[in-house]
């Protein structure tokens, strides 16, 4: 199959590059230029795990390709999926200008059948808006040309992405329409070969599966943080907890990990959305309201604990901190924790040195850009030397067993603030350090 993929984020790339693996005919389009002339040299701009090995594969036997300009495929495609972001707007709802303007310009350059594929997370009635932009443009050149409007949410995780695309828990179609119900089939056959992993539905509920999804997801993790902040007042310890529950098949392991909240590109977002989606339509969404309040004031959780111990004015004190990225196996940092528990001690005049195994060249050009008492080491040792305490902050796995002599003997004082609950099995306390983590006096 011969397939467009607009918007070559994380999504896009992954998506495309997943789709030309299985033998189809992909051009992955951005219009950023710079991304594209990365990838035409074969330079992938982002991390994640297994992606660039893939790229390079798929380039070589010519199922790959990039560029910026969707003129030049759309004469031969019979697919184009819209994967370009949808960030938050000014008022909390989904930006939909780069979807509606990647939809205009498909309008204004189909002269064939073509099923168009919104991948993006997008709030309910959007296909409505993409099949009207296109329509629109069809007019205008007086073409009476078919064409058809699907929802496909995207459900990869960042750092797993390529093993969730190629075997999804689900690929959910939302469509009224048997021609593109059929060549989706087609198209996602080989990723479903141990068993149908389609469901089928109408567009509406497709679009809301996906913020229904993540506003779960999010509301175990701020349900659990919330239990754990009641846990340390009245002395139970979280780790304990967590295991107690969640061997109850009911509830699950999976997602009730205690922690400094959630980040990334999605969850935030996509909470926010959903309760401005419930506002627009007259509904008071106050559970999902409240998920977003715990989340907020847990990021600063960690930073609470440290001004606890050292005081309110951190100045003279340095900070060793391991872990930037929003979550380990990806360089993203997106309203990553590290950001908010990082300027908050440097607003009380701390001084941070940090080591992130991916992340530094995102924190050092965007979300820390500027901020002279950060400093970054390359490796995970060098940032303790010297430093008053460690604050672990993203759950990377050469994070998990470390030298914990070591840490003590570079350490100025023997202490550790664990954002992640990472070391509670470690008796600290045993081997001299003085130890904070979520959920535990
Ligand atoms: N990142 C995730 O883990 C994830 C998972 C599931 C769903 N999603 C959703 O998928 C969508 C994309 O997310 P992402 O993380 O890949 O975003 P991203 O920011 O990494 O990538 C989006 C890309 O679209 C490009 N773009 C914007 N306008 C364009 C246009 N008119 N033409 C061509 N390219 C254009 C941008 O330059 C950028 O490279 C969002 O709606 C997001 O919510 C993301």
């Amino acid at each position: 199959m011969k397939i467009a993929v607009i918007g070559s984020g994380y999504v896009g790339l992954v998506s495309g590059t997943c789709f030309s693996e299985m033998g189809n005919k992909v051009t992955c389009i951005d219009i950023d230029k710079d991304k594209i002339e990365k990838l035409n040299k074969g330079i992938v701009p982002i991390y994640e795990p297994g992606l660039a090995n893939l790229v390079l594969t798929n380039v070589q036997n010519k199922n790959l390709s990039f560029s910026t300009n969707i003129e030049d495929v759309i004469e031969n495609v019979e697919v184009i999926f819209i994967a370009v972001g949808t960030p938050m707007g000014e008022d909390g709802s989904a930006d939909l200008q780069y979807v509606l303007a990647v939809a205009k310009s498909i309008g204004q350059k189909m002269n064939h059948r073509i099923v168009i594929v919104n991948k993006s997370t997008v709030p309910i009635g959007t296909a409505d808006k993409v099949r009207e932009t296109v329509q629109k443009e069809l007019d205008n050149r007086n073409l009476n040309t078919e064409f058809d409007v699907v929802s496909n949410p995207e459900f990869l995780k960042e750092g797993a992405a390529i093993e969730d695309f190629m075997k999804p828990d689900r690929v959910i179609i939302g469509s009224d329409s048997d021609f593109a119900i059929d060549l989706m089939k087609k198209l996602y056959h080989p990723f479903c070969m141990s068993h149908d992993r389609l469901i089928i539905m109408d567009i509406r509920s497709a679009e809301m599966t996906k913020y229904a999804s993540n506003a779960m997801l999010a509301t175990k993790i701020s349900f659990m943080n919330e239990i754990a902040n009641i846990c340390e007042r009245v002395g139970a310890d979280v780790n304990n907890v967590r295991i107690g529950i969640g061997s109850d098949k009911r509830i699950g392991f999976s997602f009730i990990y205690p922690g400094a909240g959630y980040g990334g590109s999605c969850f935030p977002k996509d909470v926010k959305a959903l309760k401005k989606i419930a506002e627009e339509n007259n509904y008071d969404a106050k559970l999902i309201t409240s998920v977003e309040n715990v989340n907020d004031a847990q990021k600063f959780v960690i930073a609470e604990k440290i001004v606890n111990r050292f005081g309110q004015d951190l100045s003279g004190y340095t900070f060793g901190v391991w872990g930037l990225s929003f979550k380990p196996g990806t360089d993203d940092m997106r309203e990553a924790p590290s950001i908010y528990v990082i300027k908050e001690l440097i607003k009380r005049g701390a001084k941070i040195l940090a080591y992130d195994p991916k992340a530094m060249d995102e924190a050092r050009k965007f979300y820390l850009k500027g901020i002279d008492n950060v400093k970054y080491f390359n490796s995970k040792y060098e940032v303790v030397n010297e430093s008053d305490a460690l604050i672990l902050l993203t759950e990377w796995k050469e994070f998990r067993s470390p030298d914990f002599g070591e840490i003590k003997s570079k350490l100025k004082n023997p202490i550790i603030f664990d954002g992640r609950n990472q070391y509670n099995s470690f008796n600290l306390d045993v081997i001299g350090f003085e130890y904070y983590q979520i959920g535990k006096s």
